[in-house]
Order: C-alpha cells, then sequence, then structure tokens
C-alpha cells in the first residue's frame, strides 16, 4: 500500500489508527517457507503475542500457520479463528498447572518451561505427550529485556538440569514429543542461531519418541531502508542442511518448528497519529501527536526505533522534530529525527507499528485505544473499532459509597 492509500485510510477512520498490509503478511511468510524449502516438514507457528486480531489469525491460518501461544486466551482466540487444536502450541512461563490442564482439555500441544510443572503435570497425565522449553545459556537479542535464553533468564528448563528432567521424565512415564527453545528478539546474527541449534541437537539425542524440534524465533527485521536483518535465506540453507542430517543420524523425519512474531507482521503495521501541535520550545520543536506511549510503548519500553514519515507533505524540505505524544507522563516516540517538515494537522506514519504495538495498547489516560484497519486486495476493512467512552466503564462497578461514607469518615 502506498501513502495516499494510507491518507485515504486515516481520512476515512480517524486517528490514531493501526493499519495493516495484509500482502507484507503474506510475502514474509511465502519468504520464510521458502527459505527453509529443503526441510520436508515445516511448521510456522505464528506468535500470536505479537499482533493477536481474530482477522490477522484467520489470514495466518489460510496461510497453512500453526500457532505459538502464551496464554489460555490466545489459545481460545485461536481456535476461534478456526485453529484446529492440535495445530496450536501453548508456551506459557509461570502460568499455573490448573491453566495449563485446562488448555490440555482444549487439546493444543503443551510446552512446559520449568521442572516443578513439569513433575506436577506428568504426575497427573503421563499419556499427553510434552515438549519442553530449554534454556541453551545463550546471551542473544536487540535489549536486555528481549533477550531470554541467557542464565540468568526465568524462561525454559537449564541444560544443565538435564539429568533432573529426564528422572522425572522416567519416573512419571511421561512422553516428551518436541524440544523447544527461544533466546531472545532481533537477533542479527545467524551463528547464534546455529551454535544454540547444536546445543538444541545434543538435548533431542536424550529423547527417543520426538517428533519436532522448535527453534524458536527472534529474527531481525529492518527498522528503516538499507537497516540490516537476519539473513532468512543463508539461515534456512545451513540450518535446514544441519537438520536434515541431525533427522538421518535421529532415525526418523522430525518436523522443524519456528515460531515467528515480528517477522510476519511487524513490516506489515503502519502507525498513523494526527499532529495536534507543534511546540517551539528553546532547545527543540516537538510534534505533538494525538496518540502517546498507551498506544505505541515500544519506544518508551525497549528504545525501539520507528522510522517517521510525514505523508501529508512528502516533499515538504527536512527540518528536525522530536515527536511526542499528548498523555500527562514523558512519551517521547522518537528525538530529533529528520521529517519532512511538519504542520499542525498533518498524519504522521509510523512504520514497523505490526509486531508488538497494538496488542501492548493501554487506556492509559483513559484514552480509547486505535482502531485497526487490515489493507487487504486493495481495500480497507476495519478489523477493529475505536473504543468508545461505554468500553472505558464497561467492567467497571459504580459502587454506593454513601452509606459508608458518613460525615465522621469524611472528615477523618
Ligand atoms: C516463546 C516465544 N516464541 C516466539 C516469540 C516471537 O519472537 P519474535 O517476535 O522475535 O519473532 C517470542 C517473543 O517474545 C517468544 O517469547
Amino acid at each position: 500500500m502506498n501513502t495516499t492509500d494510507l491518507l485515504n485510510v486515516a481520512s476515512e477512520f480517524g486517528s490514531p489508527l493501526y493499519v495493516y498490509d495484509s500482502d507484507t503478511i503474506v510475502n514474509q511468510y511465502n519468504r520464510l517457507n521458502n527459505a527453509f524449502g529443503a526441510v520436508p516438514n515445516l511448521r510456522l507457528n505464528y506468535a500470536c503475542k505479537a499482533l493477536s486480531n481474530i482477522s490477522i489469525l484467520k489470514l495466518m491460518n489460510q496461510l497453512g500457520a500453526g500457532l505459538d501461544t502464551v496464554s489460555i486466551q490466545e489459545v481460545k482466540l485461536g481456535l476461534a479463528a478456526g485453529f484446529a487444536a492440535e495445530r496450536i502450541i501453548f508456551t506459557p512461563n509461570g502460568v499455573s498447572l490448573q491453566e495449563i490442564e485446562e488448555v490440555t482439555s482444549l487439546g493444543a500441544q503443551i510446552n512446559i518451561d520449568n521442572l516443578s510443572i513439569l513433575e506436577q503435570f506428568g504426575t497427573r497425565h503421563p499419556d499427553v505427550p510434552v515438549c519442553i522449553r530449554i534454556n541453551p545459556h545463550v546471551m542473544a537479542g536487540g535489549n536486555t529485556n528481549i533477550s531470554v535464553g541467557h542464565i540468568d533468564s526465568k524462561f525454559g528448563i537449564s541444560i544443565h538440569q538435564i539429568p533432573h528432567l529426564l528422572r522425572i521424565v522416567e519416573n512419571t512415564g511421561m512422553n516428551i514429543n518436541g524440544i523447544h527453545m527461544h533466546t531472545g528478539s532481533d537477533i542479527l546474527d545467524i551463528d547464534v542461531f546455529l551454535y544454540a541449534s547444536e546445543i538444541l541437537f545434543e538435548t533431542a539425542k536424550n529423547f527417543k519418541d520426538l517428533e519436532f524440534i522448535d527453534f524458536g524465533s527472534g529474527f531481525k527485521v529492518p527498522y528503516k531502508a538499507g537497516d540490516i536483518e537476519t539473513n532468512i535465506e543463508e539461515l534456512g540453507e545451513k540450518l535446514s542442511t544441519r537438520f536434515n542430517e541431525f533427522c538421518t543420524e535421529y532415525g526418523r523425519d522430525l518436523t522443524l518448528a519456528f515460531e515467528p512474531g515480528k517477522f510476519l507482521v511487524s513490516e506489515a503495521g503502519y502507525f498513523l497519529a494526527k499532529v495536534n501541535v507543534v511546540k517551539q520550545t528553546t532547545s527543540t520543536v516537538f510534534a505533538q501527536v494525538d496518540s502517546g506511549f498507551n498506544h505505541l510503548i515500544r519506544p518508551m519500553l525497549y528504545g525501539s526505533q520507528h522510522e517517521i514519515e510525514n505523508i501529508s507533505n512528502p516533499k515538504g524540505r527536512e527540518r528536525f522534530y522530536s515527536v511526542v505524544g499528548y498523555i500527562c507522563e514523558t512519551d517521547t516516540f522518537a528525538n530529533n529525527r529528520r521529517i519532512n517538515e511538519i504542520s499542525e494537522g498533518d498524519i504522521l506514519c509510523f512504520k514497523n507499528a505490526g509486531a508488538y504495538c497494538m496488542t501492548m495498547a493501554s487506556n492509559y489516560n483513559s484514552r480509547y485505544r486505535p482502531a485497526e484497519v487490515l489493507w487487504h486486495q486493495n481495500k480497507a476493512h476495519l478489523i477493529r473499532k475505536r473504543e468508545t467512552f461505554d468500553d472505558l466503564l464497561h467492567n467497571q462497578v459504580d459502587v454506593d459509597l454513601s452509606i459508608a461514607l458518613n460525615k465522621e469518615v469524611l472528615v477523618k
């Protein structure tokens, strides 16, 4: 979709607004599929925490993806979108045994990442096949908050605990049908994947009944033209060869699974916000938009860089701006950015707004969460309505406090 399409969508649906281009999602899916074309059994489980709108899930289902979920609510969304239960993998962290059992009854593949729950689950449900999440102790990822495979991380079962893990498996008689790792997000160096994969292969040899090995995700996507990104094609070639060799060694064709989030949806998303105020201070020119970290928290949370384009004035002369929001808190989207001259009322377009943007949006400052639009086959489809005042009050309980708050209490 082009700038004119984006402007038209903004004028039709208002701002702030998330817009997703289905062509980009389809292209990314096919790209990953093709990169691992040499693997006989490949499964791409879309990590729906990245973007969980049901229309996006339905698109993924149509493409043939499986679904990676981290909460029972995501599992239920997947089922509602039409995914077969056996194509959903549940990879929670720190959830209760009860939630895992509920997901088991829904039929999804369970992935367990700690020995305590593994022992309890195996004792109660020895017949349910389980995948285990390994922590390979590899430091990887674009930011400490998104590096999850290192020794101090809360995720996964340490490779040093394999003897304990094996005792649990033997004592309970449970069946381990998959092993999994996910070391972080925004991993650039494919050697990190290859190195961690060897650890996974070594671990896999301990289990005789595996059906799949899940290599997680973490592919780095470009955030601007010419930006560095994970070389998916090279990774596909190298890892496919190693995986096929391993399957021969193992004596059976296993499924190679990935669970990409960002790779599939990050670049498909655009966040459109209108400039309310251009404010010149002694040191800076601020462009203040009708949004804030309540709608797009990644720059404040991870220091992520979203390219920002003034689509209302794409040919204007470039000037330096700090782009900030309207909430009552520091909510800087970008500092000192070169952007085509901005006037009040212009629409700014934030790129890479498909992954971890809308799913992290909140009602902070009692603002409505934005609407979402899917651009599909040259047409805009509203896939989530903008919230209304009724939504803000929807779950609130208006208690009559007049009885408790007698005069005496008020005076205190
Ligand atoms: C277990 C797991 N799998 C997959 C993903 C998706 O990672 P990415 O969006 O980098 O592809 C994440 C991201 O947090 C994750 O925690």
